[in-house]
């Protein structure tokens, strides 16, 4: 038995994207599917929902008063974390990331200011080392409370989080009568993959490639922290299952021009995506996930074969970001 909050809208739906997949189709014939994990809650919407619900058990049961997590300016993650501790009676302490991005009250930031997070902006200095300043942090609490703050980690990636997604798949596997051929999914901090792996290992469903498209950091990098968060789910939670590095698979290339920023190819892809299936993506994550799946299966016979012929896009949310992108896309409409 998994301690989790029952937060989220669950089970989420599964539904076609005919337009997109035919587009797709170039080589071979796909149906992509999306999970619509952007409708497990309006505002704490997205992927993230699915491990706090354990991280707040897990917090709940420790009797915290106050929860402290991490990410960057504009995370959805620090967003889903500071709805869900006002929804859940909790104070929450926000460490954000300040690399000189703007700090305009818009799309997540925005949402954090509206129910009431403590924001501290942190350099990328002390970001690298946010286990000292969660500690220095946590003994003003410590001393008013009795008790210290519960942490999260970024992204809510670890061995608590990652069952968030294996619990998932079991969802997944409860919808749909047959195993996909590939489940994709915008890799950022790791824990999404990892928990869908370890779901996919659970249920045996060993022809189930789980494919993420990196949003950062480089293929090797982020290979590394999934591979780090899926090992220390399965020890924590003691599952009856070994872990196959081989199968973690990410595709690289789709990260231009950089974290949280992108191209004018992928914004008119967003817009594309809006007005071919009705599915909102998000510049950051969503949206080069997606697109880079649409790019692969179009590029050569042999790398559209590589995903199978059914599809499954988890659409991991994180919509109010495309706020803090408004000009951009504004260019994308007009061009
Ligand atoms: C909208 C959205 N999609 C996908 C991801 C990636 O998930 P994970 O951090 O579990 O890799 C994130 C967060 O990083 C996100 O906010």
């Amino acid at each position: 038995m998994v301690d989790k909050l029952n937060l989220a809208r669950t089970p989420t739906p599964i539904e076609r994207l005919p337009k997109l997949s035919a587009l797709a189709s170039k080589f071979a014939e796909v149906e992509i599917a999306v999970k619509r994990d952007d409708l497990t809650h309006v505002i704490a919407t997205g992927n993230k929902i699915r491990k706090l619900e354990l991280h707040f058990a897990a917090a709940k049961k420790r009797g915290a008063r106050v929860v402290f997590t991490c990410g960057a300016t504009q995370s959805n993650h620090a967003r889903a974390t500071a709805v869900l501790s006002r929804q859940l009676g909790l104070e929450c302490v926000l460490f954000l990331r300040d690399e000189g991005t703007s700090r305009q009250l818009t799309g997540n930031l925005l949402l954090d200011a509206l129910f009431g997070a403590d924001i501290r902006f942190i350099t990328p200095e002390q970001f690298e080392r946010i286990d000292i300043v969660f500690a220095e942090a946590a003994e003003v609490f410590k001393k008013r409370d009795g008790i210290s703050p519960f942490f999260i980690a970024e992204g809510g990636s670890d061995d608590i989080g990652g069952m968030g997604y294996a619990l998932a798949y079991e969802e997944i596997a409860g919808q749909v009568p047959y195993p996909f051929d590939s489940i994709v999914v915008a890799n950022g901090s790791g824990g999404t993959q990892a928990g869908l792996i370890l779901g996919k290992t659970v249920f045996e469903h060993e022809n189930t490639k789980i494919v993420g498209f990196n949003v950062c950091k480089t293929a090797p990098e982020m290979a590394a922290k999934t591979k780090k968060v899926a090992l220390s789910t399965i020890q924590r939670h003691r599952l009856p299952i070994s872990f196959m590095p081989a199968d973690i698979h990410i595709i690289d290339g789709y990260v231009t021009p950089g974290y949280a920023k992108a191209s004018p190819q992928l914004y008119n892809f967003i817009v594309q995506a809006c007005r071919a299936d009705g599915i909102l993506l998000d510049p950051v994550y969503t949206g080069k996930a997606l697109y880079g799946l649409i790019q692969e299966l179009t590029a050569s016979r042999q790398r559209a074969e590589y995903f199978g012929k059914k599809i499954l896009f988890v659409h991991t949310g994180g919509f109010p970001s495309i706020f803090a992108h408004e000009n951009e896309i504004e260019k994308a409409l007009h061009g």
